[in-house]
Order: structure tokens, then sequence, then C-alpha cells
């Protein structure tokens, strides 16, 4: 069933991952058939049960039922085997389970490209910026000690974003792999999450796409960009509107009108996308992020992606990357 190498591979650093999900798909195919075969039962039963009250021949019927139970079931297999090669066929074109992290500039892209991600590999995504604004709206510690640092466009304390990491990586959805977007943004969280992985599981990160803009862009990219709260969904006046958006007669986008595509719920603007905040956030990035990506190139695993250029392009380099690992 699998191609040599996939076997090869899932027998390397990753074992309990692949087990995990091998596991998971053998007993969701022996579930979808039982369930098949239980409702076939049921019917038969009830046939059966009809018979004995009514001293009528069902025969004939429950030979049929007998045979829709067995096609049941072998359809209910042959569904979930379909689910699980096409995981598989994932598994095995993105091998080795991807620790994942998306590097680049505010407004670069990340976010955008993330949401793509998610659905072609099928892992979480952790936006520690995400993470925090929820913490900020939920008016817990954490979001207390976070709210003023991001809305000057400063870095929350790594004592906070290392332990948010720290605790969401041990989720059972992260045994897959994760894609790490916002983090780490210094050295110190950069050796943290080096650390962490160790002990927990022996990994290190193993991939690094490098979202490369000029900052000259990025003022109109952040400043015209609104976001769907509940998804995180992205959109942006000039290069991703959302299909409500309308103009007045000056030109101007009329806020009402942003409405999210999928939801028809209201769209906001980030308290932090505003020029002046901005102007701190890129000198944060480029003091306290960029000398990060040393740290990885030297390991080996950063792919450089022209993310100036329209999203389905950026997209391509980015699926190049996840294929093959490094080009810097
Ligand atoms: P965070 O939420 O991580 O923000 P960020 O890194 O500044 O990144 P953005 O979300 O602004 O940009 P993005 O690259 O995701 O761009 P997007 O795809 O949306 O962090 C916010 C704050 O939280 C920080 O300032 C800090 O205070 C705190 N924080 C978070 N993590 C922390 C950490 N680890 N340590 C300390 N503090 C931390 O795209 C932007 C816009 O452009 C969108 O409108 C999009 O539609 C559009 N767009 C995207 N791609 C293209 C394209 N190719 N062409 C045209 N338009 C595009």
């Amino acid at each position: 069933m699998f191609p040599k190498f996939f076997k090869t591979a899932a027998a390397s650093s990753s074992r309990s991952s692949y087990h995990t999900f091998r596991t998971a798909a053998n007993n969701s195919k022996r579930r979808a058939a039982a369930a098949g075969l239980m409702g076939g039962a049921g019917l038969t039963a009830g046939f059966a049960s009809a018979a004995m009250c009514e001293g009528k021949d069902y025969t004939s019927d429950i030979g049929l039922v007998i045979g829709g139970l067995l096609l049941g079931g072998a359809a209910g297999w042959y569904v979930q085997s379909r689910k699980t090669d096409q995981v598989e066929e994932r598994y095995a074109t993105y091998w080795p389970r991807k620790i994942l992290i998306l590097f680049g500039a505010p407004g670069a892209g990340k976010g955008t490209q993330a949401a793509k991600i998610v659905e072609e590999l099928d892992l979480p995504q952790l936006s520690t910026g995400d993470m925090l604004r929820a913490a900020v709206v939920a008016g817990t510690e954490v979001g207390k000690k976070a709210d003023a640092a991001m809305k000057a466009g400063e870095l929350v304390s790594d004592e906070i974003v290392v332990g948010i990491i720290r605790d969401r990586i041990k989720e059972p959805d992260c045994a897959k792999g994760f894609i790490l977007d916002g983090f780490p943004r210094t050295l110190v969280q950069a050796k943290a999450l080096d650390e962490m992985l160790a002990v927990a599981s022996g990994e290190s990160v193993n991939s690094v796409l490098s979202f490369e803009v000029p900052h000259s862009i990025l003022e109109e990219r952040v400043c015209g960009r609104w976001i769907h709260k509940a998804s995180g969904r992205s959109y942006h006046i000039s290069f991703a509107p959302p299909k409500s958006m309308k103009r007045d007669a000056d030109g101007n986008v009329i806020p009402a009108s942003m409405k999210d595509d999928q939801t028809g719920d209201p769209l906001v603007q980030r308290a932090d996308d505003t020029k002046e905040a901005l102007v701190k956030r890129l000198s944060e990035y480029s003091n306290s992020t960029v000398p990060i990506l040393d740290h990885y190139r030297s390991k080996g695993f950063v792919y450089n992606i022209n993310a100036n250029q329209a999203i389905p392009k950026v997209w391509k380099e980015v699926q190049a990357g996840l294929k093959n690992g490094a080009n810097k």
C-alpha cells in the first residue's frame, strides 16, 4: 500500500505520530464497516420479529437485508479507506512531520498563507498574535499584561509567549505536527522552543518559510486589512476584498459594508494596524526577530519566499518550500 520511502520514513524519528495516525485510521475503518453491519443487523432483526408476530414469510426480504448489510459494511470500509489514503498521500508528500515556522515582517502574508497550509496539510496553526488577542478579549491575566504592549506595537514578554506555546504544543492536535505563526520572535524564544521540543520528543524545528517583502509596501497591506474575529479570516480593501465591500462617492470604503464572505458577520480592524504602531512593529522585527533567521539558517532548513507578488503566486512558492525544505 505504501511507497517504500514512506515506510522507511515512517520508521524514523516520528514513529509515534505515524503510529497514532495508523491506529486512528484503522479504527475509523473498522467503525465505519461495523456501522454498516449493525444497521443491516438491526433491519434483519426487525424483519425477523415482524415475521414471527405475523406468521408471514419474509425470507426473501431477509436475504435482501443481509445483502444490504454486507454492502453497507463494504461501503463504509471503502469510504474510510479513501479518506485514509488521502491523508497518507499528504504525509508522504510533505514528510517528515512538520514543525514549521512562518517567518516575516508584520503584514508579509504569514496569516494569509497559513490558512492555506492548514487546509493542505491538516495541521494546526499556532498564532501567538491570535492567542494573545483572544486573551485580551477574554480579559485574562495574560490578556491584561499583553494589551498595552500589543497596541503600541511592542513585543509581549518572552515569559508569557513561551508559556503559551509550551502549553499549546502539548494539545493532542499537535501530535501530527504544527505551524508556528509569529513565534519565535526573539532569540530567547527560539532557544526556549529548541529546548522544549528536545525535551518533549527529541525533535526540532524542521522547516522555516521566510516571507521576504520590502518594508515600503507593508503600510498599505496592514492599514487596508480587515479581519473576521471569530475565524481569523483576513481581507484587504484592495488585494482581497470581501464580496460585500462598498465604497462611497469619494471612493472610501464604507465600514458597515465590510462583512465576512462565509458568515456575513461584520469585519473589524486590529488596534495595532495603524501607521504609527507599524513603525514600532517593524523596528521590533528588525532588531529582535531578524537575528533568529541566522540561528535556523545555520541548520539548513530556511526557504526564502518572494512574498511581494500576488497571493496565488506566493502560495506556489510556499508549496515548493514545504516539499523541498531549504533554498538558502
Ligand atoms: P501578530 O498577530 O503575529 O502580527 P504580525 O506578525 O505583526 O503579523 P500580521 O498578522 O500583522 O501579518 P501577516 O504576515 O500575518 O499578514 P497577513 O497575512 O494578515 O502579532 C501582533 C502582536 O502580538 C505583536 O506586535 C506583539 O505585540 C504580539 N506578539 C505576537 N507574537 C509574539 C511573540 N512571539 N512574542 C512577543 N510578542 C508577540 O497579510 C496582511 C494583509 O495583506 C492582509 O490584509 C492580506 O489580505 C494582505 N495580503 C497578504 N498577502 C498578500 C499578497 N501577496 N499581496 C497582497 N496582499 C496580501
